[in-house]
């Protein structure tokens, strides 16, 4: 078996993997294997240098580390598919939503290693969190599959218990952060600015406070006391957002995302 890894269901998620890879440059392109249904929507990664195919099968065959990308509905008929050339020797990392190791186990039958990993889109730009759960008896092969995701970006081990609310606060949180920032510039634009004005000082702006917390590990209060001036314009402005649920429906948006998750 050879050492390559190959991307099943290469969509948002698995393209983004595969860019984050070859950006970094660890993995050469003819070490990964891409695969979906309709090969048109990768051809830049072909002409990149990446094998891609539609055989499941045949890439499994021909890789050892096999990340499951596709959707949540469709993990179980691929699993299915792929079932008979799995072998103890493969290791099986799916980024597939609520889908336990325990239920591709169940599939698969046969003891090869599984983990889960909960990439998000920035992994496309190595800026991505990837929180990673499975077993942790064999520090070699977990190493690895850290050693892949950390070419993305910052990954963290987690108990699988947590992997919904991994997938809730780093995969949704991107979406939830852009909203963030988009009703932002919508205010900067009634207040003055254009709109590309607006998006380049609102992206600096948080882009500069998360690297704040991440350079100087402050809680969040911490930077805001420093903004907020006693009677000024920003406790007035916080204050308001808070009176109209600003924190309330964030964590209410969070809580709601994590129960719509299929268990
Ligand atoms: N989007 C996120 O931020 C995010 C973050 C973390 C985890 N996830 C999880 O990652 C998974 C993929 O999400 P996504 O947003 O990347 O979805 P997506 O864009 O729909 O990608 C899935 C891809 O799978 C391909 N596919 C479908 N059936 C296939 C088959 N039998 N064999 C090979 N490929 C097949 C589809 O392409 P064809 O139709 O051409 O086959 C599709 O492009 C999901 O389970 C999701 O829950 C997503």
């Amino acid at each position: 078996m050879m050492n390559k890894i190959a991307v099943l269901g290469t969509g948002n998620m698995g393209k983004a993997i595969i860019k984050g890879l070859l950006q970094n440059k660890v993995y050469p392109p003819s070490e990964i294997y891409a695969t979906r249904r309709n090969l048109n929507q990768i051809q830049d990664l072909k002409s990149l240098g990446i094998h891609t195919s539609t055989d499941n099968r045949k890439v499994v065959s021909d890789s050892k580390w096999i990340i499951i990308a596709v959707k949540p509905h469709i993990a179980s008929t691929l699993l299915e598919e792929i079932k008979s050339d799995i072998t103890s020797n493969h290791v099986i990392i799916s980024i597939v939503t609520g889908f336990s190791i325990a239920s591709i186990r169940d599939i698969i039958g046969i003891n090869a290693s599984i983990y889960r990993a909960m990439p998000n889109t920035a992994t496309s730009i190595q800026e991505g969190i990837t929180c990673i759960a499975g077993e942790r008896s064999n520090p070699e092969i977990l190493g690895k599959v850290q050693e892949i995701f950390q070419q993305l970006g910052e990954t963290i081990l987690i108990e699988e218990k947590l992997m919904d609310a991994a997938t809730v606060i780093g995969a949704c949180g991107v979406a939830y952060a852009l909203r963030f920032m988009r009703a932002m510039m919508q205010g900067a634009i009634e207040i003055g600015f254009d709109a590309e004005t607006a998006s380049n000082i609102v992206s600096q702006m948080v882009k500069g406070s998360a690297t704040m917390l991440i350079e100087n590990g402050l809680h969040p209060e911490q930077e805001i006391d420093k903004v907020t001036t006693p009677m000024g314009c920003t406790i007035a402005g916080l204050n308001e957002m808070e009176h109209r649920g600003f924190s309330a429906a964030l964590i209410k948006g969070i809580k709601t995302s994590y129960h719509k998750i299929e268990k």
